[in-house]
């Protein structure tokens, strides 16, 4: 979380700064800063709350800020200290020289601190962050050269950072380095950049030095790499897969809107490439899983957080139902602490959007030790986690921009697909004529989703009846009890509407207490093999005054008189109806957030990437 950015150039640096914390204010947005070299001195501007407060606050300094070439920027999810001007990067050493931005935690800071303090620093924030500074000003003192002082420092920092550094007296430097969170530079005409993320700097540059662990970059008019031990490194530079244009809401109201209706093109996009044709095998040209491993495996364990955990549970489902392989799916926050029995014989599955999520990124590390093949399923084929991986699914969903994953989870669910059949395929798990029928349906699912794109009256009517409701239950069976999680968590998230989702045999067995005329169960009613089983679930909350919304593609007569209000999707075989029923859910999830007003793209409390844990 928190997005940094810097840059050092002939561009009029406030405008490089704020335009690029703009495309990081996923990563968090609950204060902002930034720190230039104006004249020689170090001039920091701050803001509480939104980006656009930092910006009203430059719009009365144009004239001190217009000739510098050189700065650094910051966007904040509080971690440590409260989101107050005060506790806003970037942060300073005492003499307030030197200046830092920093995304990560130090988890060692309290300790560092007392030693500091005793050693003379006096601390202004409440923040891990502040140490930093003071420790690198301590180390400067001594060597009287940036890089290094940054190197030992950071020698002595237990935790996950990524840091942009200046000094008053080198005004043509900027130093940069990381550890457990990510930092690129982007390289351009006599200029480099900064920052967490690739939005930040595409519009600038495609060239780009992803950094590793414990490197520190020195940037001037060159550019110089050096790793922990002060040894030279040649910088591999690396052409960015982004366009600029993937940044813009293209006429939509918010990104998600627009994210939303990207899917059915998302989708014919993860699939091109990797089913050509339905009479041949599926091509996943990075997933190196032979014969002979997929024989000795004796399970899977597939871990992830939020969403993708989502998409993991339908993973699972598919992978059993095509392979006849166990499969586990735990939450990744929970498989780091606690025995960990993986090994060589245990394939582990990490699902990220970002790839760079830090409860999953932990969770690989350990089972990599174990020696566990390690396929990566993510967005992001430029993250840590797909580093990390001995195999590859990349999503290829495009940037996503706002913070409630949409086109990211069904791409991640498409990716499930293509990786249980080219595993069926490999081990000779299904016969040729179910894994035609099967790819058959996976193609036309684009055509789907178009069909639910154009008829989103009904949802809109559902969420104008319904947003003013308290709380809400999802329930669904089998392969959607995932769905009905994830619905859960999009209306959660965006409306900040208690939002539950069940398995419907579940409900007796408890939840069933909180039901009465002011609870909304919406019940995902997919034909199938549990498909009667979930209506007589409906009656039953029927019986206890609920008020019932069915999300259906039964053309079910009987459904008209339990139902109070029906929203239609089209057939589909069960085992795909999970692509097919997430997008009226997220479609519900933003109408309801649009008609009460909420900030849909950056919901209160959240970033789009978590690399704390
Ligand atoms: C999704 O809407 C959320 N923003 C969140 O649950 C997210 O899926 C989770 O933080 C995991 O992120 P990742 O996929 O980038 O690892």
């Amino acid at each position: 979380m928190c997005g940094i950015v810097g840059y050092i150039g002939k561009k009029p640096v406030v405008e490089v700064l704020i335009d690029g914390l703009r495309k990081l204010e996923y990563r968090g947005y609950d204060s902002s800063g930034i720190a230039i070299n104006a004249g020689g001195k170090i001039k920091i501007y701050k803001a509480e709350g939104k980006l656009q407060n930092l910006v009203d606050v430059l719009t009365k300094h144009t004239e001190e800020t217009k000739t510098a070439k050189i700065g650094i920027g910051h966007i904040r999810w509080a971690t440590h200290g409260a989101p107050t001007e005060i506790n806003a990067h970037p942060h300073t050493c005492t003499c307030g020289k030197l200046v830092i931005v920093h995304n990560g935690i130090i988890e060692n800071f309290k300790e560092l601190k007392e030693e500091l303090i005793k050693k003379g620093c006096s601390f202004r924030s409440q923040t891990d962050t502040e140490t930093v500074a003071h420790l690198i000003a301590q180390e400067f003192a001594q060597t009287k050269d940036l890089t290094q002082a940054v190197r030992l420092a950071t020698k002595k920092i237990q935790g996950a950072y990524a840091l942009g550094v200046m000094h008053q007296d080198l005004p043509g430097m900027l130093v940069a380095t990381k550890r457990n969170a990510p930092l690129l530079v982007g390289i351009g005409e006599g200029e480099f950049f900064i920052a967490s993320d690739v939005p930040a700097i595409i519009e600038h540059t495609k060239k780009a030095l992803y950094l590793n662990d414990n490197e520190v970059v020195t940037l001037t008019t060159e550019m110089k790499l050096i790793d922990a031990e002060n040894k030279k490194v040649t910088p591999k530079i690396e052409v960015l897969p982004w366009e600029p244009v993937a940044l813009s809401k293209m006429g939509y109201k918010h990104f998600m809107l627009k994210e939303i209706h990207e899917q059915p093109d998302v989708i014919r996009n993860v699939l091109s490439g990797k089913l050509y044709n339905i009479d041949e095998p599926i091509s996943l040209k990075e997933v190196k899983l032979t014969k002979e491993t997929l024989k000795n495996l004796h399970r899977i364990q597939v871990i992830a957080c939020g969403t993708s955990l989502h998409a993991a549970m339908v993973g699972k489902y598919l992978i059993e139902e095509f392979c006849s392989i166990p499969v586990d799916v735990e939450a990744s926050s929970e498989y780091i602490y606690r025995k960990n029995v993986t090994d060589k014989n245990t394939l582990v599955i990490g699902v990220s959007q970002s790839g760079e999520t830090a409860d999953t990124l932990t969770a690989i590390k350990q089972s990599k030790e174990k020696g566990s093949h390690i396929l990566i399923i993510t967005n992001r084929p430029d993250s840590t986690m797909a580093r990390e991986a001995d195999s590859l699914v990349p999503v290829s969903a495009g940037i996503e921009v706002s913070v409630a994953a949409t086109k990211s989870y069904t791409a991640q669910l498409i990716s499930f697909y293509l990786l249980a059949l080219y595993m069926a395929e490999v081990k000779g798990s299904l016969d040729e004529k179910t894994l035609v029928e099967l790819k058959k349906e996976l193609i036309v699912l684009p055509q789907k989703l178009e069909m639910i794109l154009s008829n989103k009256e009904q949802i809109q009517k559902c969420a104008k009846a319904y947003a003013n409701h308290k709380d809400f239950i999802y329930i669904a069976r089998g392969i959607n009890f995932a769905t009905a999680l994830e619905g859960a968590l999009k209306l959660k998230e965006i409306s900040y509407i208690n939002a539950t989702g069940y398995p419907a045999g579940e409900l007796k067995h408890g939840p069933i207490a909180m039901l009465d005329e002011t609870m909304p169960v919406l019940s995902i009613l997919m034909q199938g093999k549990v498909y009667e089983k979930l209506l007589s679930n409906a009656e039953e909350a029927k019986a206890r005054n609920a008020k019932l919304i069915a999300l259906t593609n039964s053309s079910d007569k009987k459904l008209d008189e339990l139902f109070d209000f029906i929203i239609k999707i089209p057939e589909v075989d069960e085992i795909f109806s999970p692509v097919i029923a997430a997008v009226p859910l997220q479609l519900l999830a933003y109408y309801i957030a649009e008609f009460l007003g909420k900030d849909v793209d950056q919901p209160r409390n959240l970033a789009k990437s978590v690399t704390v844990e």
